[in-house]
């Protein structure tokens, strides 16, 4: 099937197309619907289906002959270059061994588990451990601070907490017990029992009477089987950030993810059962849910998972020692990361010292891929480097490029087609269709996909309201961009206060609560401004109270700590200009949209419902002292 073909069989006939991809699994019940359209705009998947994910990745492949094949490599630069290889059978031995660990703590069908845990094997055993017994994971980026998994603890309810004594980051080692503590400390929700697996590095105390040692529980288990789920029973949920300080806990079911990840591997990445897949992200976003962990093993090949960074894990050839030590054939991650090896390897030097001739593609997304990552990446690796846009909603490609059905010539800054499933349209505020090559919101007509999030936890209302509300027939993507004349999607970034920073999405909303606590601050804005590294990092505008005598580099300083410590450090919230007051509008709106204009150097208009023009100006001169404001 060429693309053409199977794009609108997957708009005008998806029960026909999809229902075709979901015989490739094993399902313990066949499904009586492929897709139920009678409740939009809930749309669901394999209704009456009954199958179990983690059977699909795991037991379907020993039962099929490949259990002594290599399921995970572990990587990790950081424990003094430690690499493990574990066959399938070895992950399933040790996923059955801790789902009845967590059967044993009273976890269930239908149950929660949070997991916090840095780029370890435990981290997939732990996800495959919940899949297997029906419980719904959630696990929790361990660069967010106490604060922000305390919030995800209260709404996900967790009956039990999967964790790890340390994060290894670069050089330095993080104790997780004690963020751990003070989360449960600040949450109103306790969870009943703490699994800690204790790493060499450090060795955590343990609370008695909560905490268990992951290593004590797995010995004293017995092996459990795979429950069956509903298709349309949530396999985990992920929090990801909206406009505001609340997450909004996204709900993957276990059918449609599966059968959809499942059609992603062979025909958008190319990638063969037996295949080395690797992708360099974290299990903690959603990039590492779909790629490190569910769809290489739901394929039957080998995923790599890599415990380290692009440069300075010893340097800039880490990428390359990675791919070719493992063979790796395909590689996914973000383009900020090859941003960073460019700025400490621009001639790419290091990649002289390795032998590449597996590797045949990269692929990138998190952020759009800048036309000069593009060509630096594709001259440098000689193979074809593909952007592709997605986002934690989707779990998968909305727009792309395909190394199976029809590869496009690419057009650097684009994020290629529409994928098969997605039938993306560009919006005018009223909800009209623009013309092509016309700037606007990006809609995707309902219904979304197989394996598209079906809900937010326990929270319909935002669901309804954030997504499906704003253009009624229409998901919301939240981003904006254009369409050109070949069809091409131009992804140019969110209309909302949602920032990317370094690939990890971070809102504003969030970092102005906090600042705007400060007992010296009257009101604020942080809006995301352009660098040359991380494609965007957050910059506050600061008013202070009337009276307020404390310094402003005092201030500055501490609201940075505060950001920090409430958000975590992978806010990178460093930068603030003090002025006298925002710009708003005459009914008092900040003009976000503006000052994030100024702050990049885009050319703006004044907009007609500006209160006073004039304070456009004092914003001018303070993204000028702070070193924005120019285009690079
Ligand atoms: N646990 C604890 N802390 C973490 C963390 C984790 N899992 N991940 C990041 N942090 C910390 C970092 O140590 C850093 O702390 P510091 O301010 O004390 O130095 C801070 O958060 C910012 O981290 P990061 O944004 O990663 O910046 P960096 O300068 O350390 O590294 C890059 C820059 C580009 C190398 C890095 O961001 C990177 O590899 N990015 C790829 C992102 C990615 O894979 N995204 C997934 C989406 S596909
Ligand atoms: P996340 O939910 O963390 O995966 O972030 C999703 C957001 O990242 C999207 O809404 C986009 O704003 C941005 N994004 C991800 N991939 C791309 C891409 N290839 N091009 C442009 N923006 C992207």
């Amino acid at each position: 099937m060429n693309y053409d073909e199977a794009f609108r069989m997957s708009i005008d006939e998806p029960e026909r197309f999809w229902g075709e991809v979901a015989e490739g699994l094993d399902w313990h019940r066949k499904w009586d619907q492929v897709l139920d359209f009678t409740d939009p705009p809930h749309y669901r998947w394999f209704v009456g289906g009954e199958l179990n994910t983690c059977y699909n990745a795991l037991d379907r492949h020993c039962e099929n002959g490949r259990g002594d094949q290599i399921a995970l490599i572990y990587d990790s630069p950081v424990t003094g270059g430690t690499i493990e290889k574990f066959t399938y059978s070895e992950i399933r031995h040790r996923v059955a061994r801790f789902a009845g660990a967590l059967r044993d703590q009273g976890v269930e069908k239908g149950d929660t588990v949070v997991i916090y845990m840095p780029m370890i094997p435990e981290a997939l055993v732990a996800m495959f451990a919940c899949a297997r017994i029906g419980a719904i994971h959630s696990v929790v980026f361990g660069g967010f601070a106490p604060k922000e998994l305390a919030i995800r603890i209260d709404d996900a309810k967790p009956k039990v907490i999967v964790s790890a004594s340390c994060g290894i980051e670069g050089k330095k080692i993080i104790p997780y017990h004690p963020l751990l503590d003070q989360a449960i400390d600040i949450a109103e929700w306790k969870p009943d029992h703490v699994i800690m697996y204790q790493r060499p590095e450090v060795t955590s105390d343990m609370v008695e009477g909560r905490d268990l040692d992951w290593n004590e529980v797995v010995d004293a288990a017995e092996p459990a089987d795979c429950v069956p789920v509903k298709a349309t029973d949530p396999l985990y949920i992920l929090y990801t950030s909206g406009t505001t300080g609340i997450p909004k806990g996204v709900v993957r079911d276990n059918g449609g993810h599966a059968v959809a990840l499942l059609w992603t591997m062979k025909h958008i990445y190319g990638i063969e059962p037996g295949d080395i897949w690797w992708t360099a992200s974290d299990v903690g976003w959603v990039v590492g849910h779909s790629y490190i962990i569910y769809a290489p093993l739901l394929l039957g090949a080998t995923t790599v998972m890599y415990e380290g960074k692009p440069i300075g894990t010893p340097d800039a050839g880490a990428f390359w020692r990675v791919i070719s030590e493992h063979g790796v054939k395909v590689m996914f991650t973000a383009p900020t990361a090859f941003r960073a090896i460019k700025r400490e390897d621009p001639e790419g030097e290091f990649m002289s010292k390795y032998d590449l001739s597996k590797f045949e593609t990269l692929f990138l997304a998190g952020e759009r891929t800048d036309p000069d990552t593009y060509f630096w990446a594709t001259k440098l690796l000689g193979v074809p480097v593909y952007d592709h846009w997605w986002q934690t909603e989707t779990a998968w490609a909305i727009t792309g490029n395909f190394r199976d059905l029809t590869t496009f010539e690419v057009k650097p800054g684009s994020a290629t087609m529409p994928v098969p499933g997605y039938d993306v349209h560009i919006l005018d505020p009223d909800g009209k269709e623009l013309p092509r090559g016309q700037e606007g919101i990006i809609g995707v007509k309902l219904p979304l996909p197989p394996g598209c999030f079906t809900g937010l936890w326990q929270n319909e209302k935002r669901y309804i309201e954030s997504y499906m509300d704003p253009f009624p027939g229409y998901y919301f993507t939240g981003d904006g961009g254009y369409i050109d004349e070949d069809g091409y999607v131009f992804v140019m970034g969110r209309v909302d206060d949602v920032i990317n920073v370094a690939g990890h999405r971070l809102s504003t909303g969030a970092m102005e609560e906090i600042i705007s606590h400060h007992p010296d601050v009257a009101e604020c804005a942080v809006v995301g401004a352009h660098d040359k590294l991380k494609g965007q990092v957050p910059i506050g505008f600061v008013v202070l109270k009337k009276g307020a005598t404390t310094p402003e580099e005092e201030i500055l300083t501490d609201l940075v700590q505060r950001v920090r410590g409430e958000v975590g450090p992978i806010a990178c919230f460093k930068q603030a200009a003090f002025v006298d007051r925002l710009p708003k509008t005459r009914s008092g709106k900040v003009l976000r949209g503006t000052i994030r204009k100024i702050a990049d150097g885009a050319n703006y208009s004044t907009p007609s419902t500006i209160d006073d023009p004039t304070s456009l100006d004092e914003i001018e001169d303070a993204v000028g002292t702070i070193g924005y404001g120019k285009e690079d």
